[in-house]
């Protein structure tokens, strides 16, 4: 058993899906969530400077004493996940090997779509998890630079032509090679997922980041005796790099639930 917090990370407010994951799963853990919102998108950098902004991330976030830290973000995880690993004495969880491998679980024609940023779609991170799985299969990735600005402005909803339009000239691609899978992995996706889902189709599975990690992390703390007792009830402290005026807004329909608990602002550039 450890009481310990679980650091979470993002380059902005995309990480609240998987927090919301852990939650529903684990509602005993405490967590602590870091939020980049000064410097969000991370997606359209270079590796050098997500790197630079991830180590800070987890100094920030290693003030407190934590059992784990959950990199909440596909650009970050496909980026820097070796280096923070390597440098922290602690596990460190990234996206991309459970939605990877839950994509390969679920393909029956061995073609999967892929989504993300342009920076995860250049590593070829999910490409190389998802050969070593299954060496067949057939991956059809695309770069969706609009997405997280449109989410992020509340470009959500079915209807809404923006996101349609945009929706339709990313996957339209996609959907013709008839992938029966999509891996969505950029945290921010999951607020699309119903938009993504209308022109995908029935027949095409959508796998989500953030619950894929979810998924992994309890069942690391389980295997490793770490879970927070099940009869406590966990509280959740939130961080950001940018006081936004409409955080609290935009942070509830990423976490599906209002955000009550105070909101601290961390000048992040001093780790
Ligand atoms: N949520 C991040 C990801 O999963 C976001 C995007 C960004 O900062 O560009 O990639």
């Amino acid at each position: 058993m450890d009481h310990r917090p679980i650091g979470v990370f993002d380059s902005g407010l995309g990480g609240l899906t998987a927090v919301r994951e852990l939650a529903s799963r684990m509602p005993q853990e405490n967590i602590i969530y870091f939020g980049d919102t000064g410097r969000v998108p991370y997606g359209s950098r270079g590796r050098e400077t997500i790197t630079k902004y991830a180590r800070q991330d987890v100094a920030f976030l290693r003030t407190f004493d934590l059992k784990a830290v959950v990199i909440a973000c596909g650009t970050v995880s496909s980026t820097a996940l070796d280096a923070l690993r390597q440098e922290q004495d602690i596990p460190v969880f990234g996206v991309v090997e459970p939605t990877a491998v839950r994509a390969v679980e679920l393909t029956r024609n061995n073609r999967i779509g892929l989504i993300a940023t342009r920076a995860t779609i250049s590593t070829g991170a999910y490409e190389r998890v998802i050969w070593a799985n299954a060496p067949r299969a057939q991956i059809f990735p695309a770069a969706c630079p609009l997405f997280v600005p449109l989410v992020e402005n509340g470009r959500t909803q079915p209807g809404d032509v923006v996101i349609e339009t945009v929706v339709r000239d990313y996957l339209s691609p996609l959907k013709e090679a008839g992938v029966d899978v999509l891996v969505l992995g950029c945290t921010h996706y999951p607020l699309l997922r119903e938009v993504i889902a209308n022109f995908m189709g029935p027949e095409v599975a959508l796998v989500d980041s953030g619950a894929e990690v979810a998924h992994q992390v309890g069942r690391w703390l389980a295997e490793h005796d770490q879970l927070a007792p099940a009869e406590q009830k966990g509280a959740s402290r939130w961080y950001v790099s940018d006081a936004q005026a409409d955080f609290r807004e935009l942070a509830t329909r990423f976490l599906g639930r209002p955000v009550t608990e105070p909101v601290g602002k961390v000048d992040i550039e001093k780790y």
